[in-house]
């Protein structure tokens, strides 16, 4: 893992990244605390994952909360707030990674539920205690971002279509954002290796991988991704608020 953030960069810092005990969401938050924030790791199911990463945060001298919440359910949400208010009297950084929707038994509208409501759910319940020159960070997919203008593989589409009407929505909260002083920014990845959606895709379209690593030249992998999402905590907000992470020529940009 390469950090983007030099060290004590984000001392006195306070960041919560959401499904952050495994994944994308785990190295971006390292990458937080490695920089000397104050960090929450938000976890659904994988609890002891959450508590092995801030054990071993804390082991190299850094601050780190656990903070279980399903964020379908807004009082879980309100009391991991609640909590972070009272341990930490706030946030600077909030990442909004957490996502879903290609789980087995769910209901048929739940990637809406998770990737729309519950996002803007957050956000909202968020804004108190993000103060002036603190930064929003919302991550997708180019699979997700261009769904309006480029086709996807149909078992991706409906996580497509919701997490793009969940980008749309906190695009939505822009103004209130920035009356607020908060900066906003989407990132967005092609399919990244070794993920467990990519895997999922690959299962169902033997060769996705393949193409798309073809096609874009070269995929990420998770810690580079995660170096990009850690450095959009940080760097200036794009124009756009949207910060491209891989090729971006094969997706149709006429919306952009
Ligand atoms: N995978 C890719 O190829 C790819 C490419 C581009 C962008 N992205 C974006 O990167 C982000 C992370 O992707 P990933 O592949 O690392 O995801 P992932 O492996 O599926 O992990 C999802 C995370 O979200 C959490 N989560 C799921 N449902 C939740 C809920 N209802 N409440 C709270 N937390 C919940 C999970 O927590 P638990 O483990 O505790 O359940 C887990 O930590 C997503 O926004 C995704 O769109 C992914």
């Amino acid at each position: 893992m390469s950090n983007p953030l030099a060290p004590g960069s984000l001392a006195g810092k306070r960041a919560l990244v959401t499904g952050s005990s495994r994944g994308i969401g785990a190295d971006t938050v390292q990458y937080l605390a490695d920089a000397g924030a104050s960090v929450v790791i938000n976890y659904r199911n994988k609890e002891a994952r959450a508590a092995k990463l801030a054990d071993s945060i804390r082991a190299k001298g850094g601050s780190a909360l656990v903070a279980g919440a399903d964020l379908t359910d807004p009082a879980s949400v309100a009391a991991m707030f609640d909590q972070i208010n009272a341990e930490l009297g706030g946030l600077d950084i909030l990442v909004m990674n957490a996502s879903g929707g290609m789980e087995s038994g769910m209901a048929e509208d739940y990637a809406m539920t998770l990737n729309r409501d519950a996002q803007v759910n957050l956000l909202t319940a968020a804004l108190p205690l993000l103060g002036p020159g603190s930064r929003v960070v919302f991550v997708t997919s180019h699979q997700a971002h261009f769904i309006r203008t480029t086709e996807t593989m149909p078992e991706y589409e409906a996580v497509a279509l919701s997490k793009r009407a969940g980008e749309d929505a906190l695009r939505a909260m822009i103004p209130a954002l920035d009356a607020a002083g908060v900066g906003f920014v989407v990132v967005s990845g092609d399919m990244i290796e070794g993920t467990i959606t990519a895997t999922l895709l690959e299962r169902a379209n033997p060769g996705a991988i393949g193409a798309r690593k073809e096609a874009a030249g070269r995929l990420y992998n998770v810690s580079e991704f995660a170096a990009e999402v850690a450095a959009a905590a940080v760097d200036e907000v794009p124009a756009n608020h949207t910060r491209y992470v891989g090729d971006v020529s094969g997706f149709d940009q006429s919306e952009e």
